[in-house]
């Protein structure tokens, strides 16, 4: 991998450059240019820079269809595969993604902690353990910056859950900030050398985090970041609070609270100069890493685009290898799965396998120019004519934007839809076609002269039935259908997270009988106000599709299922549910669709039950199932990589990263909202599996999926763990176990070591922790030795009293195995 670390000379020369600017010039570097950019700077040869979001692919500048991005694999599916090394490549990917679209800098990972399973963006991160967490970031952070891209781990930090993220004060002990909270972060920066890290809305322990000591202490001071803290979007709301801390950029702009207030506050003495300095510095080190500064070569080679079959080829087995199988029972003499390409008849069901949810929500949202469904994916692998489809129940309540399939510009006569930007005098100040009817501007100069976004298409019915045509979107709107005004007002619904009521917007829609081929035309006129202070519009002109009285849809799933050779139901969230801004009310499926497993598991016992969510759900039908996956929000690939996966053409890869719970009430932390504006880490380090772990020791439940559980479609054993080394504080610490293929097919296993403490402990621990894994792939009857280097700091505890990190002498246990569910005896070892 590349050396990332400073360059010397570079540093010189950005200093000089620094001092020969003036106070108002270096202030204006601070501050973004626009929603996406940050300053120029001619004087001194700097560039504009210009970042995008962010871990689920780089959308760009453009917040729609018109500027296509390859769709990855959601975080979650990336750290279920423990595979590092796709990671990287992966990182790769977003790297070439990014110089493609002129983006200089991702905005991510997210590497905040699956603290509860209702954390609105849990699919956007990595895992409840902050090793894991930490490890698969910073394979995601050297992958992009090797090309080029910055990358910034966010949001620092104890951004964990959504609800009121702008005002909650998080009240996190040290201990526990330091080995769950900042662990992930610490790695991506000492190991990843991160160029970015992007700072938090919320509070912890009574300091917002553009405020916070945090940002210079442990992030700049101790662990040496020397790279560039922006800050999330509008975080930066104290010009001389957030002047004085080490926050260096505020974004969006090119509002904000700095600019000239900062100057003054300078020249009052309020802010030193040098801290303006400080920052400007890390801006144009920045710059120079980026290949944007004169004079200054880029640090890493700046990544080429990828050809699309390369993209394509790379996203297919990423998605494959963070399913999680997990369970496989036998129906008849063999296993489910895999089907094999020649499993007879195969009923596809659910309204997942035709809309694919390849995606989350919220700002990690992309644009993919293709997805490929389970429906179109097991079509091609098994052959259409064996396929057959049924929808069992009306997944979704919200609208699906008008697309090819269904609009015509009524202008030009392509498909899709007009839009026309009108001046207050009525006049066209521009018009354009686009290919979809979810359509976003945020930031874009047209807005200042625009008084009336206008959006019309003639919509054609591809069967007859029962549509509802409407919008979604946030502030006034006027929508006529055939010219007949339908609606007429002020659409703005209570919600205390303003990109929340932004991104999820109330929806109208409007009954109407259609016959297969009949048009109608559709026509929404919105006019813009400042949105949360910005010049921002998005909304969407949609339609919902007929569907069937429920009894009878459900009941056609069933005979369906039940007449098929082998029934694949595909269920799951949405990017609705899913997404930025808010948590998750619950984690049952939605719409009926427990129901419809129940009933399709019923009709036929070669039922493979498939979950398409980002994040953990409740399998209340896990046990009458015969076998279940999960595919996370697979990205753009996700047919073709489902169908590799039931006909066996590859494995199922997937570990699962985050304890998923049987139930509701057995879920460790439910409440996620915050009392008088304060949420408490109580739990402390007991977090996710570790809490699970304690509560069964104590004879609590047993969660439905443990830590790290995920079946191939071979079967392993594991031999006696050794340990070695183990010098003083755990140094050269090294597990050992032979692990031997027994199946009949080459497979692939994470071998897990975990720790304990033995003997009485002064310090509180966890009951255990993972310390490490290592990923063995082996042909049938292939033995291999994992063996797995323990870090010294797995060993160690953050000493409050000394603040530093120490290592307990006495005895402690290691354990290996396919879960922690699945572990071996303990091995014991003396420090
Ligand atoms: C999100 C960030 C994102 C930013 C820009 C914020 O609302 O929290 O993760 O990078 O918007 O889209």
């Amino acid at each position: 991998m590349t050396d990332l670390s400073t360059d010397i000379d570079t540093d010189s020369v950005v200093a000089g450059l620094v001092s020969s600017l003036t106070l108002e010039q270096k202030v204006r570097l601070l501050t973004g240019a626009s929603f996406w950019t940050l300053h120029s700077e001619p004087q001194i040869g700097l560039d504009t820079i210009v970042v995008s979001d962010g871990p689920a692919g780089v959308r760009g500048q453009l917040w729609d269809e018109r500027d296509s991005s390859a769709n990855l694999p959601s975080p979650t599916a990336l750290a279920a595969s423990w595979d590092v090394d796709r990671v990287y490549a992966l990182g790769q990917l977003i790297a070439a993604e990014a110089r493609r679209k002129g983006v200089g800098v991702a905005l991510g990972p997210t590497v905040n902690i699956q603290r509860s399973p209702r954390g609105g963006r849990h699919f956007e991160a990595y895992s409840e353990d902050p090793w894991l967490s930490g490890v698969v970031g910073t394979a995601f952070v050297r992958g992009v910056q090797s090309c080029g891209v910055g990358a910034t781990p966010k949001h620092f930090v104890a951004n964990d859950s959504e609800t009121d993220r702008m005002t909650v004060n998080v009240n996190v002990d040290e201990r526990t900030l330091r080995e769950v909270y900042l662990a992930p972060f610490e790695r991506m920066v000492t190991e990843g050398g991160a160029w970015l890290v992007m700072s938090s809305y919320n509070s912890v322990n009574g300091v917002t985090m553009t405020e916070n000591e945090l940002l210079r202490s442990p992030l700049k001071d101790e662990w040496g970041f020397d790279g560039v803290v922006v800050s999330d979007w509008m975080g930066v709301r104290d010009t001389v609070a957030a002047g004085v801390s080490a926050q260096d950029v505020a974004m969006p702009g090119p509002d904000g609270v700095w600019g000239d207030a900062l100057v003054e506050a300078v020249r009052a003495g309020q802010v030193s100069e040098t801290d303006i300095d400080e920052k400007v510095l890390r801006i144009l080190r920045l710059a120079g890493r980026l290949g944007a500064l004169d004079g200054v070569e880029a640090a890493t080679p700046l990544a080429e685009p990828w050809p699309a079959e390369r993209i394509d080829a790379l996203l297919r087995e990423a998605a494959a290898d963070g399913m999680v199988l997990v369970k496989n029972d036998a129906a008849g003499a063999s296993p489910v799965l895999p089907l094999g390409t020649d499993p007879g008849t195969v009923a596809v069901i659910g309204q997942h396998a035709r809309i694919a949810r390849s995606q989350g929500g919220g700002s990690a949202t992309v644009f993919p120019d293709h997805v490929v469904t389970p429906l179109d994916g097991l079509e091609e692998a098994f052959g259409a004519e064996r396929v057959s489809f049924a929808p069992g129940v009306r997944a979704s309540e919200s609208l699906l934007p008008v697309d090819a399939t269904v609009a015509t510009d009524p202008a030009t006569g392509e498909s899709g839809v007009h839009v026309r930007f009108l001046g207050a005098d009525g006049g066209v100040v521009l018009d354009e076609h686009r290919g979809s009817g979810r359509l976003t501007w945020l930031g874009d100069p047209v807005l200042a002269d625009t008084a009336v976004v206008e959006a019309t298409t003639t919509f054609t019915a591809p069967e007859d039935g029962e549509y509802a045509v409407g919008f979604a979107g946030l502030g006034l709107f006027r929508f006529e259908v055939d010219g007949e005004l339908k609606s007429d007002g002020l659409f703005f619904p209570d919600g205390t997270d303003p990109f929340m009521a932004f991104l999820n917007p109330p929806k109208q829609s409007f009954p109407i009988t259609l016959a297969a081929g009949q048009t109608v035309a559709l026509r929404l006129e919105h006019r813009p106000q400042q949105q949360l202070g910005l010049a921002a519009v998005m909304f969407t002109l949609g339609y919902e599709e007929p569907f069937g009285s429920a009894d009878d849809e459900l009941e056609r799933a069933v005979s369906l299922a039940a007449a098929s050779d082998v029934a694949v139901v595909v269920v799951g969230t949405t990017e609705q549910l899913e997404s930025e801004g808010f948590d998750r009310d619950g984690l049952r499926l939605p719409d009926g669709q427990d129901e419809l497993v129940r009933r399709v598991v019923a009709a036929n016992p070669r039922t493979v039950v498939v979950v398409n969510s980002g994040g953990p759900v409740i399998l209340p039908w896990l046990d009458d199932a015969p076998a279940v996956l999960l595919t996370w929000f697979p990205g753009q690939e996700m047919g073709h990589a489902l169908a590799d996966v039931l006909t066996g053409a590859v494995e199922p890869g997937g570990r699962i990263p985050t304890t998923w719970a049987a139930t509701e009430d057995d879920v460790p932390v439910w409440q996620v909202e915050p009392v008088d504006g304060q949420l408490y880490y109580d739990e402390k380090l007991n977090v996710g599996y570790r809490e699970w772990m304690r509560r069964q020791a104590a004879g609590g439940p047993a969660p439905a999926i443990p830590f790290g559980h995920g079946l191939g479609y071979t079967s392993w054993e594991f031999g006696e763990p050794s340990v070695e080394g183990g010098g003083a504080g755990g140094v050269g610490l090294e597990v050992s176990v032979p692990v031997t293929n027994v199946g009949d097919r080459a497979g692939k296993q994470v071998v897990q070591v975990y720790l304990s403490r033995v003997s009485d402990s002064d310090i509180e621990r966890p009951v255990l922790w993972l310390a490490g894994y290592a990923v063995v792939r082996a042909e049938a009857g292939e033995s291999a030795v994992a063996t797995v280097a323990i870090e010294p700091r797995s060993l160690q505890h953050w000493s409050v009293d000394d603040h530093a990190w120490l290592t307990e002498g006495g005895t402690y246990a290691v354990r290996v195995g396919s879960s922690v569910a699945e572990l071996s005896e303990a091995v014991e070892f003396t420090v």
